[in-house]
């Protein structure tokens, strides 16, 4: 694969002919993480051995975001439906959060990511939310790559919680029914001050949302890929994102 893709635009100054820009880098990218049992399956693998191959690649595409100015990175890792699995599955995968911030959360630092959740945080376990909040909290003042996890992430739930909040505030008069329109809806969401996601990648040739992000994806640009989750690296990222930067975004305009 040709690396040399208008990714890189040269730019030419008076004192540096070498310098480089960025042009069109999505701000926003989510990516549904698919493919870890069937990665491990074709190797005779338990799936976790998928999950925790998968594990290394989120670091690694999480430094390709920060070198390609990537600004917000949100990973579905675990959906209010994968609780239907098998529980010790479920347990290794409420495991993965804390192994992960014990390897990389130094590294993390050191890089200026900050760390946020997206889901219902409170109905994980214990242990693992002991562990995401020590993270959220040692990175809440960094302001490099927003690397949000969609963790017991659930649209059709987050939308159905915003309305009861909405509801309530309208009870309390904080609201008004005839005030309520896109902008204010988005702020009772998970993702409130978050734009919304300019691309979404899915990885292992599904080709379906699985309840992620249903209203925040109206506009947002698609990319699929056969490629299984452990096995996807920066280069296949980086095709994305010059596949993005050919879009014609028009909003419905012309
Ligand atoms: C994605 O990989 C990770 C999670 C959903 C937690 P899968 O575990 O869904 O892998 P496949 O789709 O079964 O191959
Ligand atoms: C979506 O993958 C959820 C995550 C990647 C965390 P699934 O593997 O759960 O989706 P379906 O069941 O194939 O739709
Ligand atoms: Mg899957």
């Amino acid at each position: 694969m040709s690396m040399k893709l208008p990714f890189f635009k040269s730019k030419q100054t008076d004192t540096e002919i070498n310098d480089t820009t960025i042009e069109n880098i999505p701000n926003h990218v989510a990516i549904i993480m698919d493919g870890n049992g069937r990665w491990a399956k074709k190797r005779g693998l338990p799936r976790i051995a998928g999950h925790k191959e998968g594990m290394e690649v989120v670091r690694n595409i999480v430094k390709a975001s920060t070198k390609f100015n990537v600004q917000i990175l949100t990973l579905y890792a675990f959906s209010t439906e994968n609780w239907k699995r098998p529980k010790s599955e479920i347990e290794f995968l409420m495991k993965l959060p804390k192994e992960f911030l014990h390897i990389y959360l130094p590294d993390l630092i050191e890089n200026n990511v900050r760390i946020d959740t997206i889901g219902d945080f409170d109905a994980l376990p214990e242990h693992t939310k002991q562990a995401i909040q020590y993270a959220k909290d040692k990175t809440k003042d960094n302001n490099g790559l927003l690397l949000n996890f969609a963790l017991n992430y659930g649209s059709r739930f987050e939308i159905i919680r915003a309305i009861k909040k909405i509801m309530i505030d309208i009870d309390g008069s904080k609201i008004s029914v005839d005030t309520l329109d896109e902008k204010t809806f988005s702020q009772y969401l998970y993702t409130q001050g978050l734009c919304d996601p300019d691309l979404l990648i899915r990885t292992s040739g599904e080709q379906r949302l699985s309840n992620f992000l249903l209203w925040q994806l109206a506009y947002t640009e698609f990319w699929f890929t056969d490629v299984l989750w452990p096995d996807f690296n920066e280069a296949i990222y980086q095709q994305a994102l010059l596949d993005y930067q050919q879009r014609k975004r028009r909003y419905g305009g012309i």
